[in-house]
């Protein structure tokens, strides 16, 4: 079913294919969704992404629970950072989830952290955050107000999953929620490690952000009007975006392209650690109608090089995504540059892009056993 793989170019598209899968309720139960801080075995149901979220005293034994001080409580506020759960005690201290699908499975995991002076020290601390025994990232705060939120895409060697918030002595570990999502689908499908997220991107939003349900995976798509380019949006029949990676219509809907249109649209980024490896995903589909005179074909090109062989015309309702086959040489700076081809009449667009860097994980996690740490 899937695709097109050429060996000399970096990338590969995945063909447009129709996949007609009922989604049902049935996503909820691959999910984990834990409220950090909030009483000891309370569960609500989030207005928002009407996810049912429950207390984090069924995975930890230790923390103390803490909120953050009431003027900081606005009614926009997502519920799930208002409590928290810190650890002045111990160096390391760790959550054990067990999804039930078990080990060699795809997940997703996503750590979110909201400080808001909850300590009323307005001091901001500086931890790391383990997956079992291996750094995942290092977490910081530029300001009270910074809302850090760590994903990543992992394949257990053990049915347990530990996340472990470790003081580095820079000041005391918390965190404020922690979702898992269930991801075994022909979906990021690589071998190279975990996929830590650098940046998931709806082009052709100014603000706001999309999630579940309109994401029935509920990745988190932020929105960009990036620089210097022109939104391009449907108002017409954009309801169903088919494709391997199920993007939501909301994300695919909405476009970008470069606002003089005989210029090429150029996407740029710097890695934080220059010797990160990144893994590409790049998402298209059309979102104006075309006249029979009209044609949309553009050329896709890395750092100066044609990074896939084929001219992508995206398509009406089925998304193309056209991603790296191998993680992408290490770069002090990346550009991507979509070019019209002499035959175009309309310029290039893009609605969507995610960027993930690789993060090997040598070692089994732990023992398979419900240790806490
Ligand atoms: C939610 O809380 C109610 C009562 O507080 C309890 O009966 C129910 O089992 C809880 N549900 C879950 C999924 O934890
Ligand atoms: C912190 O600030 C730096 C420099 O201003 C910026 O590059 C970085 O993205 C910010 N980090 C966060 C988590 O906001
Ligand atoms: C998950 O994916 C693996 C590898 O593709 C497969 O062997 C396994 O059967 C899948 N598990 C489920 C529950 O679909
Ligand atoms: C953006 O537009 C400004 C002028 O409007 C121009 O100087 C700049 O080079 C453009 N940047 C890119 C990346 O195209
Ligand atoms: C929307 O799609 C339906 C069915 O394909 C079609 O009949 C209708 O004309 C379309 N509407 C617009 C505005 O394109
Ligand atoms: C658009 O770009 C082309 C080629 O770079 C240039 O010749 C033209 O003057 C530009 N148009 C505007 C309105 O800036
Ligand atoms: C950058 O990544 C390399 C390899 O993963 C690691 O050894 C190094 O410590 C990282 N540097 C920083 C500043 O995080
Ligand atoms: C395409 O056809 C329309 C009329 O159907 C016309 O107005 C327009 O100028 C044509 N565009 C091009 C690029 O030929
Ligand atoms: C497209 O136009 C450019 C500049 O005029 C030219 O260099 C290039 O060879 C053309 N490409 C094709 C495929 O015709």
């Amino acid at each position: 079913m899937r695709l097109f793989k050429c060996s000399v170019f970096s990338s590969l598209v995945y063909f447009a294919h129709v996949l007609l899968i009922v989604h049902s309720q049935e996503y909820q139960s691959d999910f984990i969704n834990i409220d950090c801080g909030i009483p000891a075995d309370s569960n609500y149901t989030d207005s928002y992404t009407g996810l049912h979220y429950v207390s984090d005293s069924g995975f930890i034994d230790a923390g103390e629970s803490k909120t953050i001080p009431p003027a900081y409580r606005s009614s926009s506020l997502q519920q799930q950072l208002v409590t928290l759960r810190s650890f002045p005690q111990g160096t390391r201290n760790c959550y054990t989830l067990k999804p039930v699908q078990g080990r060699g499975n795809r997940y997703f995991i996503r750590a979110w952290f909201y400080y808001r002076n909850y300590d009323l020290k307005d001091r901001l601390p500086q931890f790391d955050l383990y997956l079992g025994v291996e750094k995942w990232d290092t977490i910081y705060f530029n300001q009270t107000t910074t809302r850090v939120q760590k994903e990543i895409i992992h394949v257990p060697t053990s049915d347990y999953i530990h996340v472990c918030l470790v003081n580095t002595g820079l000041g005391t570990p918390f965190i404020s929620a922690l979702d898992l999502r269930y991801f075994n689908r022909s979906m990021y499908t690589h071998d190279f490690g975990s996929l830590k997220l650098f940046t998931r991107v709806n082009f052709g939003e100014s603000f706001g952000y999309y999630r579940y349900k309109d994401d029935i995976y509920d990745r988190y798509w932020r929105s960009s009007d990036y620089f210097n380019s022109s939104l391009l949006y449907n108002s017409e029949n954009v309801t169903r975006y088919f494709g391997v990676y199920n993007l939501p219509a909301v994300v695919m809907e909405t476009a970008i392209a470069p606002e003089n249109t005989s210029n090429p649209l150029k996407l740029e980024w710097e890695p934080t650690n220059k010797s990160d490896q990144f893994l590409i995903y790049l998402h298209f589909a059309e979102v104006q109608k075309l006249q029979t005179n009209q044609s949309r074909e553009f050329n896709i090109y890395l750092n100066g090089n044609l990074w896939y062989d084929e001219t992508i015309t995206p398509y009406d309702v089925i998304t193309l995504t056209v991603e790296s086959v191998a993680p992408e040489k290490p770069e002090s700076k990346y550009e991507i540059v979509l070019q019209k081809t002499n035959t175009s009449t309309l310029p290039p667009i893009i609605n969507a892009l995610e960027l993930y860097t690789v993060r090997k994980f040598r070692q089994p996690q732990t023992d398979d056993q419900d240790g806490k740490h």
